[in-house]
């Protein structure tokens, strides 16, 4: 039997094999958190252009009582589940006020970055220490399949920080239909959108001044170096991001600078690169209202209510099952 670090590893390396033979090329951004992706992360939300976070943190921050009182968090014990926790900075606060309440509830984040689960176990537990936390690891579509079985307590289930802007459009539909099939009629699911808003502003966010954007991307071929053995050279390599208003997506690649082969030891196998050939890296799909009730409806739920940030850069969207 493998261990669980052995299969996440084989699934990482068949991952940038499925990728990287793939045309055109991507790789996927579920892999750019490890201990130095995580921290460029944490960078990238403090930048003043990476508006996301800053409007999430103002939605729960200054609407928290009303999302308390949303949620119905008093009615019964519940398991407050998170999907790719990160940091986990913006459900403190949500955390910080329903233990005030003195309501029953665990905490349960589920995240594919040990680092991320680490640093984030650390600092729950130290800033709230009669928090009961569950912690798991692992990507979330395969810890749905669990979910049924973990408890017969209420959930209510955090999708934050625009992680559904990561999904194309139609597999952010599969996604939510596989959600809604583990989900009792009582359960709540909370996501983040991005919204469509003046495209430079989108643009900006995935394309810093400071460069960290283009060095978190980087740093997954640092990984693919590391983990796997490959000869990636950084500065063959050069950060492009887009944004295409009609379909209201952001991209991002790594352009080939020149012609180049790359090789990976545990794959056992080169990849050949032509000049100013591209490695899709991330979509980060915006949305506008309509999208999201479309979404919702298609996936078996309907919208609950939507908490907004003064600028209305984002919305906060409470589904229920319907
Ligand atoms: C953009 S960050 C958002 C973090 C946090 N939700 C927030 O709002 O700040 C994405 C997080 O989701 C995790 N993640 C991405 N894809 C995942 C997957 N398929 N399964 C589990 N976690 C995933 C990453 O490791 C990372 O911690």
């Amino acid at each position: 039997m493998q261990s669980s670090s052995a299969t996440q590893q084989n699934t990482f390396a068949d991952d940038v094999l499925r990728g990287l033979s793939s045309d055109p090329k991507f790789l996927s951004s579920k892999y750019f958190y490890d201990d130095e992706g995580s921290r460029l992360f944490q960078e990238i939300m403090k930048l003043p252009e990476y508006y996301l976070t800053k409007s999430e943190f103002e939605i729960f921050s200054g609407q928290t009582k009303e999302i308390y009182e949303a949620f119905g968090a008093s009615s019964a014990e519940f398991d407050l589940i998170e999907l790719g926790a990160g940091d986990g900075t913006k459900t403190s606060v949500l955390v910080d006020y329903f233990l005030k309440q003195d309501i029953a509830f665990t905490y349960v984040p589920i995240d594919i970055s040990e680092e991320a689960l680490n640093f984030l176990t650390e600092k729950f537990r130290t800033q709230f220490p009669n928090l009961l936390i569950q912690t798991e690891r692992g990507d979330y579509f395969r810890a749905l399949e669990t979910f049924k079985s973990k408890s017969d307590k209420r959930k209510i289930i955090l999708f934050l920080g625009s992680n559904i802007g990561n999904f194309g459009k139609a597999q952010a539909q599969d996604f939510f239909v596989s959600l809604r099939a583990v989900m009792n009629d009582d359960d709540l699911l909370f996501i983040g959108f991005d919204l469509q808003k003046d495209p430079r502003t989108i643009l900006s966010a995935y394309d810093d001044s400071q460069n960290v954007t283009a060095a978190f991307n980087m740093n997954l071929l640092t990984r693919i170096n590391r983990e796997l053995g490959a000869n990636f050279i950084l500065e063959d390599f050069s950060h492009y991001a887009s944004y295409h208003p009609i379909d209201g997506a952001a991209r991002s690649f790594l352009m080939s600078r020149k012609v180049q082969t790359v090789s990976i030891e545990a794959l056992n196998k080169t990849f050949e690169f032509a000049a100013w050939e591209p490695i899709f890296m991330e979509i980060s799909q915006k949305y506008n209202l309509k999208m999201i009730e479309d979404l919702a409806r298609a996936s078996g739920f309907e919208v609950a209510g939507n908490f907004y940030d003064n600028k209305n850069f984002y919305t906060n969207s409470l589904w229920k099952p319907n």
